[in-house]
């Protein structure tokens, strides 16, 4: 198979969606794979390390669709990207369709099968596409935040570990999923007092046994959230609702309760946030004030790192890079079910119910087409 690697075109992305080892396994394995020059150099990894693993590399987008049979993103298709996949080619990417109705018309009408990262799913209901970039975000945000906290920033000049002698900052996290998990244990090792809150008892009872004494486990509703506003110098939104927008946890008005300078990271602004105040920002231009609270939402972390981000990503997205090249398409949708899940559009047809029932196109179960 040829497997084609174009550049990321989205502001702020870069990150590329295979590593020159990656190319090296392809291509051992009797594939082509065709890179766009310079498109892994943002991640660290030049034209000649993918030449040295047997790629080759082209200069143009419009090369790359052309004499692709696979290609391999990150993000979605945008702008003139849509009009250069071919009938019957292969996109593996992100997609997230349900926030597009011109990519989703665009990905109906090119004839091409889309499997999107989202939606890859293990029979357990995890989504192994998702959590990489879910670790990276939650250790973003306590990074990020602490910096926030810092008084050239705008912040109450608070050291997230405190010093001999002086109290650590206070950090509470709004869910205790992946972004939440790894946003706990960043801030508790690095020395901070840190609540963490959740919904669910289960997952409570996991971090209880799991986190270290500093940091505490919450039921989370309102009379919680509350009482904790005040005491706390970084507050982390990492709820997540699957399909649908993040609940307020926090009004405006809560914000009162709040010291002026603290700092609110808000990693669920992807899903609307979970802090009334939160509104979409950029690597470029990431914060800004609202009643006196700092607000961090930028809404692909992840790109600002895209060293450690193309490494976690394609850790997990390799080994199904590897299955559709080497094993027929529908052997692959018959057998593997994290693909079949993965699967929205086949050749003109929508074969994920969501996306179907977001645009009220018809919904073709993939068993009525192969
Ligand atoms: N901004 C970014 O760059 C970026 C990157 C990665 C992920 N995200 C987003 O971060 C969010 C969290 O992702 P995740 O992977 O941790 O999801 P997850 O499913 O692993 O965890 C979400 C947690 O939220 C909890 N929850 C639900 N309702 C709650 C409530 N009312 N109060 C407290 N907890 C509640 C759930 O029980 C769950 O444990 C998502 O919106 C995701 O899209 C953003």
């Amino acid at each position: 198979m040829i497997i084609g690697i174009p550049k990321e075109i989205k502001e702020d992305e870069h990150r590329v969606s295979l590593t020159p080892f990656g190319a090296e396994e392809l291509v051992k394995s009797g594939n082509s794979v065709l890179i766009q020059s310079s498109a892994g150099v943002s991640s660290g990894f030049s034209d000649e390390t993918y030449i040295k693993s047997g790629a080759n590399i082209l200069k143009t987008s419009e090369e790359i669709y052309s004499k692709s049979d696979m290609i391999v993103k990150v993000k979605e298709p945008i702008d003139h990207e849509i009009s250069l996949i071919k009938k019957d080619q292969i996109i593996f990417t992100f997609f997230h369709f349900a926030a597009s109705k011109e990519l989703t018309n665009g990905m109906i009408e090119n004839e091409s099968i889309a499997i999107a990262y989202e939606t890859v799913q293990k029979d357990s209901g995890e989504l192994p596409l998702l959590i990489p970039m879910s670790e990276v975000a939650g250790r973003m945000a306590v990074q990020n935040g602490a910096k926030c906290l810092e008084e050239n920033m705008g912040g109450k000049g608070k050291l997230l570990s405190g010093v001999p002698g002086v109290e650590p900052a206070t950090v509470t996290i709004l869910g205790g999923g992946v972004v939440g998990t790894n946003a706990a244990k960043l801030a508790s090792g690095m020395g901070a007092k840190v609540n963490i809150l959740d919904i669910n008892p289960e997952r409570l009872r996991y971090l209880d046994d799991i986190m270290p004494s500093n940091v505490c486990t919450l039921y989370s509703n309102r009379h919680n959230i509350s009482d904790l506003l005040p005491k706390t110098d970084l507050l982390i939104g990492a709820v997540l609702v699957v399909g649908a927008k993040a609940p307020n946890l926090v009004t405006k008005e809560m914000l009162q309760y709040m010291d002026k300078k603290s700092v609110i990271v808000d990693v669920a602004v992807d899903q609307g946030g979970c802090v009334e105040t939160c509104k979409p920002t950029t690597h470029k231009n990431p914060t800004y004030e609202v009643s006196g609270i700092t607000h961090y939402c930028v809404a692909n972390m992840p790109g600002a790192v895209p060293y450690t981000s193309t490494l976690a990503l394609s850790n997990s997205t390799f080994k199904y890079i590897y299955k559709l090249a080497n094993t027929r398409l529908e052997n692959n949708l018959s057998n593997i079910s994290e693909l079949r899940s993965g699967l929205n559009i086949y050749k003109g047809n929508v074969t994920h119910a969501a996306v179907a029932e977001s645009f009220s196109i018809p919904y073709s179960p993939l068993d009525t087409l192969l």
